[in-house]
């Protein structure tokens, strides 16, 4: 999944999928169900970190999250995320940070929070041949700003304001957009007008695409249950389910049974190693018995 391949969804008006992703096994499952786009969310400091916002994530950590869900992703289109502070101190030190998520992490493109404030920074790193997605509406990494994670542009000036972000990140060159926690009319306007996808989390069905929190989707998070997520298992809950067999199995004894043990010592003689088979040589190579 490319670039031009995501950008011609939208021509064919075919929704986009995309999930978050942090390891190579959730990569390989995600792959496998045909999402189009993982994405390496700075969203790993709240899932895997165990943080209570994104801000402390660092450039490393995305990388090495990165790395490894590109070596489990097969079709999907990998993005890194830019955390915060990586890409707002100038467009040439956003530059040098986006280089690193392609050169060190695999990923084919990066994603950064921010509207016109950031236009500079993303035309720079997209005139440098690195696709940039952006992010506007609610945007995490301001959640001091904001005064918490609260839906964005819910009357008249602020809506005009979100939309304007997203002009501005169109222009300098951004291949989707991002728009979350948006009222759904804003949502449709904004992707009426942009040329190039907008993905929804939190912004109404009309998006070219919608994303959402992999652990969310399959009921991994525990505590924060925001209204836009629809949890489509209960794997938490699975989980605990299953730790608790193994654990009452290993105190039983019931656990590890002979299907699951290496059985006994056997005597050296029956262990000895077969006399090495003769070659036979065909063509000018030499070949074992089992050739054929
Ligand atoms: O960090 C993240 O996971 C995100 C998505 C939720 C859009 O930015």
């Amino acid at each position: 999944m490319t670039v031009p391949e995501l950008r011609a969804k939208k021509t064919r008006a075919e929704k986009i999928t995309v999930v978050t992703a942090y390891d190579a096994t959730f990569a390989r499952m995600l792959d496998e169900a045909g999402i189009d786009v993982l994405l390496v969310g700075d969203s790993l400091g709240m899932v895997i970190q165990g943080l209570d916002s994104t801000l402390p994530v660092t450039v490393d950590e995305v990388i090495y999250h990165t790395r490894a869900v590109a070596r489990g992703a097969r079709r999907a289109h990998v993005v890194g995320d830019m955390p915060f502070m990586s890409y707002q101190i100038s467009p040439e030190d956003a530059l040098r940070n986006a280089g690193r998520f392609l050169a060190e992490g695999g990923a084919h493109a990066v994603k950064l929070e921010g509207g016109r404030a950031v236009a500079p920074a993303i035309r720079r790193i997209v005139e440098a041949g690195i696709p940039v997605m952006a992010h506007v509406g609610l945007t995490p990494q301001s959640v001091h700003a904001m005064g918490g994670f609260k839906v964005q542009g819910k009357n008249e000036t602020d809506a005009a304001r979100v939309l304007d972000d997203a002009h501005a990140v169109a222009d300098a060159g951004a291949y989707a957009i991002v728009l979350e926690g948006i009222p759904t009319d804003l949502a449709a306007r904004i992707t009426r007008e942009m040329p190039v996808p907008t993905i929804g989390i939190g912004a109404g069905p009309d998006c070219d695409g919608q994303v959402l929190v992999s652990y969310d989707l399959l009921g991994l998070t525990q505590d924060v249950r925001p209204k836009f997520v629809k949890r489509y298992e209960e794997l938490y809950a699975r989980g605990v389910e299953a730790a608790r067999r193994y654990c009452e199995e290993v105190r039983t004894g019931a656990f590890p049974d002979a299907a699951h043990s290496f059985g006994v010592v056997k005597k050296d003689s029956e262990t000895r190693p077969a006399e090495p088979p003769a070659l036979r040589v065909v063509g000018g190579r030499s070949y074992g018995p089992d050739a054929e």
